[in-house]
């Protein structure tokens, strides 16, 4: 059964056609990466997921419930949570705060402000900023603000996460560490679709991929299928919206 399924869907802002009967589905236990062109729909795709924009039209289902146009606290507390292309930790906290906040949006309440810590801290192990713990966020860099946001999304303890552009701005030693964690992420049993421009992360790490071209699916399949789709190969090299890394 699938833990999340997309049925044409479709957003509009004035005079533009964001995303058109867009449909997918991700079973439990997969990497799905999203990609396509600068533009595609990528990201309104993901906040229209997580509640962040109302569609025109479609349905989304997770698990059992359907959340089409339900508010992002909710849907975050039904556990799908998401980390942001732009990432924004709380810049005058401390980096265990931070994650202390994101558990207070997760699935079950804490118990208690040692728990909470303590929990906090195991997921700052797992992303490797345990010895951050107590620097305020804002002396991290990017890299370890982007590994500070999936703290927090994790800390909200989901199902499914969202991870849009996560390896974008980092360097190749830094995007391997990120490989790695996306697919800790999968193993620990949370189920992952991200959008990515880094091919070589999409081929490694990810079951299937979407193709998003102009807000509208051109292609679904694994890694190896849809690189070599003449679809998905002009959309990228044509002279509209290509961009080229991707
Ligand atoms: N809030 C918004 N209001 C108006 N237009 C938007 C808004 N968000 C995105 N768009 C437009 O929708 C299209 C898709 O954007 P986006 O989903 O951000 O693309 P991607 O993430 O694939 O680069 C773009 O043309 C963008 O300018
Ligand atoms: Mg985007």
């Amino acid at each position: 059964m699938s833990l999340l399924r997309v049925q044409g869907l479709t957003k509009s802002f004035t005079g533009l056609m964001a995303l058109y009967q867009v449909s997918f589905e991700v079973a439990a236990g997969e990497v799905l990466a999203v990609i396509g062109p600068n533009g595609s729909g990528k990201t309104t795709l993901f906040n229209v997921i997580t509640g962040f924009l109302r569609p025109n039209a479609g349905r989304i289902t997770f698990g059992d419930r359907d959340i089409t146009g339900r508010a992002p606290h909710r849907i975050c507390r039904h556990g799908l949570a998401r980390i942001f292309q732009l990432v924004k930790p709380f810049l005058e906290l401390t980096v265990i705060q931070n994650v202390m906040v994101g558990r207070l949006y997760g699935r079950e309440r804490a118990a208690g402000q040692k728990r909470a810590r303590a929990e906090a801290l195991d997921i700052l192990r797992f992303v490797d900023l345990a010895e951050l713990a107590d620097q305020m966020a804002h002396t991290l860099t990017t890299a370890q603000r982007k590994r500070l946001e999936l703290a927090r999304a994790l800390a909200a303890q989901p199902r499914l996460i969202l991870l849009d552009e996560l390896m974008a701005g980092l360097n190749m030693t830094e995007t391997e560490e990120a490989m790695a964690l996306v697919r800790r992420i999968r193993d620990r049993g949370v189920t992952v679709v991200m959008v990515e421009h880094v091919m070589r992360a999409v081929m490694a790490v990810s079951d299937r991929v979407l193709v998003l071209c102009a807000g509208e699916k051109i292609a679904e399949g694994t890694p190896a299928e849809v690189v070599r789709d003449p679809e998905v190969i002009s959309a990228y090299l044509g002279d509209e919206g290509g961009r080229g890394d991707a």
